[in-house]
């Protein structure tokens, strides 16, 4: 599946694009089917429409996991390193994460888990997250994986939405010095829940935990029941290719997160050829990707993808700069890590720390080095590249999102020439197109405008779940017979494709897609808020930052404290990661005469650049704007 140099790449890209079909069809004979498809590819994007590889029958854990028993059953799937670097690591070979996930795919059965059934999980990074992710998809089952980061009203409304039956959690999960009391935030999450009838809890953190008879009970009790039974083995059930492997919430421009829903077949093949393909991985490397598996970056990258390839993954349960900013560089010296996937912010903070957190660090095992989440700035990708690669590391810049499963444009290892700041080329199978904002196509080089793509692509979100109206109207209906993106692009004069953020009203908070209305809405929740706006603003080490202007006359206590609550509020709401890092009090907020806010003076005073704030005529009150102005932190 890997292309071996540059012409090899052209050739594999034209192939690509004038025969999807046969081209998809080679790559999934990378992969084991029970049955094989009876068509590659049917399509549209009106409705939309995308089904790949249909008619197919598989398990995408037998790919993961069984397939490689024969030959590799030793080696290590995931090398897990704790929090607590005194705590001993723990390395899963092929054949005892298979064995694991077999046992808890039968106790998920235990508990009444069947097919199509949807099931949340909320867990610490430590290797049962992995294991509980793949014994739904064993069973069938279809995982909603909520980030530790979010709080019981966000694990609440994510369950109601995908009306999941069970829940996976632990007692608590470490993140630095800190200790998130997972369970309870669960039991809080669950008094608006009644479709839960069974929350398994993990043993972690040993923090008391309140447990409900009859309907909590104990992963190792449960392991122990599977054990007496003695049934090892789990019979992956057989799916069809398009049948649901699982929901991911991810935050848009409007209203509440949209439950994006990946189907099995096409996912596998997409996450993993592009894994293979991009990090040209080869056998016996060992992989380290620090994001987590709540978000897409984990699920695609440390399981499905690495696992499928029976590549060995370090998975990380701390956080990059406890217990100093050198855990990195002392992981990578650690297990000897060859491919080490990371996150611009992760970068940029680590390089805060300036050099002597890398000195005597032996990094001399790294050969590649890769970044994802939000456009990596050309400061932070010269250190990644000198400090760390010691300029003999390619790095790949992936440009993808939770929609794409995967990696859509980027570099392939030592094959793509990279460029700093850029994601340089479409992988095979990717046609982006760029568009000015009446969806007319901008053709050529040195041009920019929005991203969309014209044609499917194995790992694409097939609908938003339970509103397929909704994944139209996101992601088809701004351009005819296009995916629209919400990001902005600039292709040079090359042809290179330089991402250069949303286009829409979705913030990058550290990597984090965060969006606006959503805070916003947060925010109008507390008590003595009439309403509010909220935009970004450049961060050093976060990339964007989220400043909120807020109007609220009758502030209880003093503003500082009023700015506090209202931050515990977004906090109780969404969950820590959407605290805004700015509150500015204003007396009103620049509206049209028709009521709308505009947004592009609040951004603009946001970001410090006052001058020229454009045409404010408009306005109902121009005087506002002078007042934010003059206030703006
Ligand atoms: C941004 C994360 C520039 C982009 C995998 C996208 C990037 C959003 C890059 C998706 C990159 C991700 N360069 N921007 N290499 N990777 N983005 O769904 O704005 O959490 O739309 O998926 O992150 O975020 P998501």
């Amino acid at each position: 599946m890997q292309v071996k140099s540059f012409e090899e790449y052209h050739q594999a890209y034209q192939q690509s694009v004038e025969q999807p079909e046969q081209f998809w069809e080679n790559i999934a004979n990378n992969f084991q089917w029970r049955k094989k498809w009876d068509k590659v590819l049917e399509w549209n994007f009106k409705e939309p429409k995308v089904e790949w590889f249909k008619g197919a029958k598989l398990n995408i854990t037998e790919n993961c996991l069984d397939r490689h028993l024969e030959n590799n059953a030793d080696t290590p799937a995931i090398i897990w390193e704790p929090n607590d670097p005194t705590e001993d690591h723990r390395v899963l070979t092929y054949r005892q994460l298979h064995d694991k996930v077999c046992q808890f795919a039968n106790v998920l059965k235990n508990n009444g888990a069947k097919k199509g059934d949807r099931i949340c999980i909320y867990m610490p990074m430590v290797p049962e997250l992995a294991i509980a992710v793949l014994a739904c998809a064993r069973i069938g089952a279809v995982h909603s994986v909520v980030f530790g980061g979010f709080s019981a009203q966000s694990i609440a409304d994510r369950i109601k939405d995908a009306e999941c039956n069970i829940i996976v959690t632990a007692d608590g999960s470490y993140r630095g010095t800190k200790e998130v009391p997972l369970k309870s935030v669960i039991d809080d999450a669950l008094v608006q829940c009644p479709s839960i009838k069974r929350v398994i809890v993990l043993t972690r953190s040993h923090t008391p935990v309140s447990m409900i008879k009859g309907r909590d009970v104990w992963w190792e009790d449960e392991i122990k029941k599977v054990e007496t039974q003695g049934n090892p083995e789990c019979e992956p059930e057989e799916m069809d290719a398009e049948d649901m492997l699982f929901i991911l919430y991810t935050s848009g421009s409007t209203g509440k997160p949209k439950g994006v829903v990946h189907t099995c077949g096409g996912y596998m093949v997409y996450t993993g050829y592009t894994f293979s393909n991009a990090f040209q991985y080869q056998p016996g490397e060992i992989y380290f990707c620090t994001a987590d598996i709540g978000w897409i970056t984990g699920h695609s990258y440390i399981a499905y993808g690495p696992l499928s390839q029976g590549a060995t993954v370090v998975m990380f349960e701390g956080i990059p700069t406890w217990p100093n900013a050198g855990r990195f560089w002392d992981i990578v010296e650690k297990f000897k890590v060859n491919i080490l996937y990371t996150a611009p912010t992760a970068i940029r903070s680590l390089m805060s720390f300036g050099d002597d957190v890398i000195k005597g660090k032996d990094l001399s095992s790294l050969r590649k080095l890769g970044s994802v989440g939000e456009p990596i700035n050309e400061e932070a990708w010269h250190w990644f590249d000198e400090k760390i690669g010691h300029g003999k590391c390619p790095i790949v810049d992936t440009w993808w999102q939770t929609e794409t499963g995967g990696f859509m444009i980027s570099p392939i290892a030592n094959v793509t020439p990279t460029k700093p700041g850029y994601a340089t080329l479409p992988l095979p199978g990717v046609q982006p197109v760029l568009v000015d904002e009446n969806g007319k196509e901008i053709e050529g080089n040195g041009v920019s405008g929005n991203l969309c793509i014209k044609f499917p692509w194995p790992g694409m979100l097939r609908t938003t779940y339970g509103d397929h109206e909704r994944c139209r109207q996101t992601y088809f209906a701004a351009y005819e017979n296009l995916y629209f993106t919400g990001d902005g692009c600039l292709r040079d004069e090359e042809g290179y494709y330089r991402i250069t953020g949303r286009v829409d009203d979705v913030l990058n908070v550290s990597g984090h897609r965060i969006g606006t209305a959503e805070v916003e809405n947060a925010i109008n929740m507390h008590s003595s808020v009439v309403e509010s706006a909220v935009v970004g603003y450049p961060h050093d080490i976060k990339g964007q930052g989220v400043y909120a202007f807020v109007v609220s006359p009758e502030k209880h206590g003093d503003e500082e404290l009023t700015r506090k609550d209202i931050i515990m509020t977004v906090s109780r709401i969404i969950g820590p990661i959407a605290k805004p890092d700015k509150i500015q009090f204003v007396s009103g907020l620049p509206k049209t005469r028709s009521g709308k806010i505009m947004r592009r003076i609040l951004r603009k005073i946001a970001e410090g650049d006052t001058s020229n704030l454009g045409d404010t005529s408009t306005l109902l009150d121009p005087a506002v704007v002078d007042e934010i102005k003059a206030g703006a932190m």
